[in-house]
């Protein structure tokens, strides 16, 4: 079937559901209420032996940026940001009662702004951690980073606390486009933002890019990459810009007529991936990409690359423990997520209680799937039977599988023995394809209006 026909036969056809981005499977839209006691008891099963990751939301933010997604709140003053780290470590405390003094592998602080601390805040915050998990040997210890709101002395007490890689938000490094976003941090702040990093010894750096955003053309995304590269982060998160004005009322104030069009924004993811991969990155699953030195890079590699909350990971824990409002938690048996509400998560934890309200069990089935999702979504190439095989189960991918042949047939996929893999052509379908396999998405539109759909952003 010719592009052209592909085109002409959506026109007919109902538009197909939001297509996930899979960070999990099944993914957070299919969450129901869950009781806070089978966390608990979730929590109370977990080896000590076996290394954890934790993840903790800090959901605040100093000034708002108009293209915002997260789940944040703005706050003018230091004080309630003061109140919620004494709540976080109640929460610290109480999950480590159930757990006992877990061995953590990796630490993840998100949001929000985690910068937003001060430095003796979140040392004190590190230092009640280490009073209740083992966070000696910790492989990764990350945290997310406002440019705008570190100095010398936080990102000296991050090296201190053992944060050995930082994610710094740019997005771009072009004045117009930042005032149009509300978000003006000039070139020489980061200069010194990276140096300060040098001096403190914390040399895994990322950088968070957006292509989409308004007043970006190909000229200005060629001068954002080409500055990027003159810092040589080690890993690059290149995210398109989600424009959702009905969820997130604030993006009004980024005017829908700057937006670049749909082609453009696949020019400028384009441009921007072949300069960084013609200057040693490595294109790594939807957005990322990494150095030779990175550890996503290596670990993709060896096969170990994983799907998780924050995007890719290197991080071979199979539980995440998540603190903070709205945080997730990934179980070996399902998962738990806490109330966004940072008002009910704060009286909750005051009070004793669990702050889990939504959540999700996982079958073995479940884990099947979402192991054949998660190796498409790092790899574009999955082997479905032999999935099967390692999980043990008996499940023969019928409908499944007939709906890949269809992309071979139309050059999206090509199949090689058992093992199926997206091909150049098809690379732009990937979320569409991951749709394939997950038992949960309303099946009844068609795999290739699924993917022109996913094409049309
Ligand atoms: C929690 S923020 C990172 C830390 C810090 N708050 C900052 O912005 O510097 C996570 C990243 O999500 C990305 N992001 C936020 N809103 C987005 C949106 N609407 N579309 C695409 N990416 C978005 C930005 O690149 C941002 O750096
Ligand atoms: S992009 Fe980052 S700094 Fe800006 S409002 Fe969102 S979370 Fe806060």
């Amino acid at each position: 079937m010719t592009q052209q026909n592909i085109a002409s036969r959506h026109t007919e056809l109902a538009r197909p559901k939001r297509l996930p981005r899979y960070t999990s499977y099944p993914t957070a839209l299919e969450f129901g209420a869950l009781d806070g006691q089978i966390y608990d008891k979730w929590l109370k099963s977990l080896p000590l032996c076996k290394p954890v990751s934790l993840y903790f939301h800090i959901p605040y933010c100093e000034k708002l940026c108009w293209f915002c997604g997260c789940f944040t709140t703005i706050s003018n003053k230091y004080e309630p940001v003061r109140n919620f780290v004494d709540i976080l470590k109640q929460e610290i405390i109480s999950a480590a009662q159930k757990t006992g003094p877990l061995k953590v592998s990796h630490i993840h602080f998100g949001g929000g702004s985690p910068s937003i601390l001060e430095a003796a805040d979140f040392e004190s915050l590190i230092e009640t951690l280490r009073e209740h998990f083992n966070i000696d040997d910790v492989d990764e210890f990350a945290i997310e980073i406002d440019p705008r709101t570190v100095d010398r002395e936080k990102i000296f007490a991050y090296a201190r606390a053992g944060v050995n890689r930082v994610s710094l938000g740019i997005q771009d490094f072009n004045l117009k486009t930042q005032q149009a976003v509300n978000r003006i941090q000039p070139v020489e702040l980061i200069a010194q933002t990276m140096q300060h990093f040098k001096d403190a010894g914390i040399n895994r750096i990322n950088f968070d890019l957006i292509y989409g955003l308004p007043y970006q053309t190909l000229e200005t995304i060629k001068s954002t990459i080409e500055q990027t590269l003159k810092f040589a982060p080690s890993r690059i998160a290149l995210f398109g810009y989600a424009h959702v004005p009905h969820m997130k009322k604030h993006q009004k104030l980024v005017g829908d007529h700057l937006l670049p069009s749909q082609k453009e924004r696949q020019a400028q993811f384009d441009l921007a991936s072949k300069l960084l991969v013609t200057n040693d990155y490595r294109s790594i699953g939807l957005d990322h990409f990494a150095l030779p030195e990175d550890h996503l890079f290596v670990s993709y590699d060896q096969r170990l690359l994983k799907r998780n909350f924050q995007g890719y990971t290197e991080d071979k824990a199979d539980t995440l423990i998540g603190f903070g409002p709205s945080a997730i938690s990934s179980m070996p048996d399902g998962y738990a997520q806490n109330i966004p509400v940072i008002r009910t998560y704060m009286d909750k934890i005051s009070a004793g209680q669990s702050p889990v309200v939504r959540g999700l069990s996982v079958s073995k089935e479940d884990k099947m799937f979402r192991d054949v999702i998660s190796t498409l979504m790092c790899y574009f190439e999955v082997d479905p039977i032999k999935i099967a095989a390692v999980h043990k189960i008996n499940y023969d991918f019928a409908k499944e599988l007939s709906m890949l042949n269809k992309l071979v047939a139309i050059g999206y996929m090509e199949k090689i023995q058992s093992l199926y893999r997206i091909t150049d052509q098809g690379k732009l379908y990937l979320r569409a394809i991951a749709t394939i396999f997950d038992q949960y998405f309303d099946q009844s539109s068609d795999i290739i209006d699924r993917c022109i759909h996913e094409s049309e952003g």
